[in-house]
């Protein structure tokens, strides 16, 4: 698409037009289209708006998947210790220190339930991931809420000094949703020297496999160290399942165990087994999905770089742009052209998150972008 011959219209036909493209380009088949009506949203919108992997499952995910069938009448408890052995051997740990969910925020919730209740206190970032706080509403538990430092990162100190005997939960996301932001190796040590060890530690590395900086480590090499700790990871991002729902938890058995007792029987099932052994058996396709999200992320924010806007540099596969003005009329002028973006976040009212989708949807997006607020008067 050639962004630069765009002229100035209506919004709304810009925008209709440049989605339009796309899925002209990308060929939307009907029944992803019919999945997008039942899910409420137009049926050729632009989806940027949930941090998802654009591509879906590899071939070779889509082909286990299907195949799956032939054992879909059992219940898959033999697959779930199958797919426990080859997690824990990614990691680097025994079977017993893994914990399926359905998703992550499966293992976030059994976190939630196994380690809050009314006397207990629940740190987190402000702004982060909402899902341990939404379900923390039924604990009783009190919600500390940190703010991001100056340059949009955790607060360690903060948070840790709000620590003490009461805290049941601390959760950490690494990089953050919705900031792209990190915790570094060094930062992250140290805040686990000073966190009490009846608090636990909820390390939440849903984007892990993005980040190029060299100072992140994920927490699972801390895990031996730090029996409080518990490492979340998930097939929906990198490996392209979130409409699979995977997720797992890392960590010592004790813990594990701690979560086992709020998890549902066979919280999997057949397909998403078969999806998750089978990318996990392809060597290639994380670095490959790595690169070209990645790419896909520095063109964009090449784009923003020469529009002369202010945006957070992100280890994830999405990005905050600041719009300077309330982003809600924003996100309705790029929903009413069928792109949908992030949503507001209310201590970051003027930013706007934008997921990294395919080269196509990304110039869909920056052409956008400049018809509903030219890069003069951007931030
Ligand atoms: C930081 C973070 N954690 C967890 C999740 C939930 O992912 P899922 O339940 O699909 O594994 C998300 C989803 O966007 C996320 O951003």
């Amino acid at each position: 698409m050639d962004t630069t011959r765009m002229t100035r219209r209506g919004f709304g036909a810009a925008l209709g037009a440049a989605a339009g493209a796309v899925v002209l380009q990308r060929g939307l088949a009907p029944a992803a289209a019919e999945a997008s009506i039942a899910l409420g949203q137009p049926a050729d919108a632009i989806q940027l708006n949930s941090n998802e992997n654009p591509y879906g499952p590899s071939a070779a995910t889509r082909e286990a998947a299907a195949r799956s069938l032939d054992v879909a009448g059992r219940y898959p408890d033999a697959r779930e210790d199958e797919l426990r052995g080859a997690v824990a051997k990614v990691h680097g740990v025994a079977p017993e220190q893994i914990q399926l969910g359905c998703g992550s925020s499966d293992i976030l919730r059994m976190a939630v339930a196994a380690f809050l209740g009314p006397d207990r206190k629940v740190i987190a970032a402000e702004p982060t991931f909402e899902a341990v706080l939404a379900y923390n509403r039924v604990t009783g538990a009190r919600a500390v809420k940190v703010p991001l430092d100056n340059a949009f990162r955790h607060d360690l100190q903060r948070m840790a000094a709000a620590c003490d005997a009461a805290t049941g939960l601390v959760y950490i996301c690494n990089p953050n949703n919705p900031t792209g932001t990190i915790v570094t190796a060094e930062e992250l040590t140290a805040f686990l020297m000073r966190v009490p060890p009846s608090a636990t530690v909820l390390l939440d590395e849903a984007y892990h496999h993005f980040v190029e900086d060299p100072g992140y480590r994920s927490g699972q090499d801390l895990l031996a160290a730090h029996p409080n700790l518990i490492v979340v990871r998930t097939f929906s991002k990198i490996y392209g399942m979130a409409g699979m729902r995977l997720g797992y938890a890392v960590a010592a058995k004790e813990k594990v165990e701690a979560l086992g007792r709020f998890a549902s029987f066979s919280n999997t099932n057949a397909a998403v087994l078969a999806a998750a052994l089978a990318s996990l058996a392809e060597p290639e396709l994380v670095p490959r999905m790595k690169r070209r999200l990645n790419d896909t992320r520095k063109w964009l924010t090449g784009q923003l770089t020469a529009d002369g806007r202010r945006f957070i540099q992100s280890e994830a596969n999405f990005v905050m742009i600041d719009t300077g003005r309330d982003v809600a009329p924003l996100i309705a002028s790029f929903a009413a052209g069928k792109i949908l973006v992030g949503r507001r976040f209310p201590s970051m009212p003027t930013w706007l998150r934008v997921s990294v989708g395919t080269p196509a949807e990304m110039a869909a997006f920056v052409a956008a972008l400049r018809e509903v607020l030219p890069a003069r008067a951007a931030a």
